[in-house]
């Protein structure tokens, strides 16, 4: 199974992938964790990427699918999930191109669906470095303008599920369940 997750900062990507992996058994890939490794590894790529993270902007193109080629180059599972990837149109075509060349296409898009209000309040009881309220309305920004054009990318391609995102952590997992296991 190939999965994206799509979704605003905090609609729970990170918190549903983790049960979306352990049930099917497939690899989880995070630009975000990626990202994060990379600052607190201290390289050259985690020191450009710390500025535009803390301010909530989104980091370019071309390291995030260097990343990625990256992670894909050293094998993926036959089954992953993308989890804050794609974020940009170019980044979601670039990523249907470098499927599409290893024959691995995309099994379905899952979108949460969480209001902004809900969303700010999940991020500042967090307290990420990235989860203050001028960064946050930033994230929110940056996400309307960038990313949410994707939902009607991959409402284009038919395999775009919207789940709603709201409820417990249980009962939004089993919403994804039905959709999934629906696909196997
Ligand atoms: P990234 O790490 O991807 O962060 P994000 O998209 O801002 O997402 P979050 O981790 O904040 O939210 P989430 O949807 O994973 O929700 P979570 O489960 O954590 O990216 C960070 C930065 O890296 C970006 O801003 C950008 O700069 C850069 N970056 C990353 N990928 C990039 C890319 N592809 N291109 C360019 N730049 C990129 O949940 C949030 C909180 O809510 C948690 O505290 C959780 O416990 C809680 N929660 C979860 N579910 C529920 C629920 N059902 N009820 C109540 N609380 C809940």
């Amino acid at each position: 199974m190939r999965i994206v997750l799509l979704g605003a900062p905090g609609s729970g990507k990170g918190t549903q992938a983790e049960n979306i992996v352990a049930r099917y058994g497939i690899t989880h890939v995070s630009t975000g964790d990626l990202l994060r490794a990379e600052v607190a590894a201290g390289t050259e790529l985690g020191k450009k990427a710390k500025a535009i993270m803390d301010a909530g902007g989104l980091v370019s193109d071309e390291i995030v699918l260097g990343m990625i080629e990256e992670r894909m180059n050293k094998g993926l599972s036959a089954g992953f999930l993308l989890d804050g990837f794609p974020r940009t149109l170019a980044q979601a075509e670039a990523l249907d191109a470098m499927l599409a060349k290893l024959e691995k296409p995309l099994d379905c898009t899952l979108f949460f669906d969480v209001d902004f209000d809900e969303i700010t309040k999940r991020l500042l009881s967090r307290g990420r470095a990235d989860d203050n309220e001028d960064t946050i309305r930033k994230r929110l920004a940056v996400y309307e303008e960038q990313t949410a054009p994707l939902i009607s990318y991959y409402e284009g391609t038919g395999k775009l599920k919207t789940v709603k995102g709201v409820g417990s952590v249980d009962e939004i997992s089993q919403r994804i369940f039905d959709v999934l296991d629906a696909h196997r």
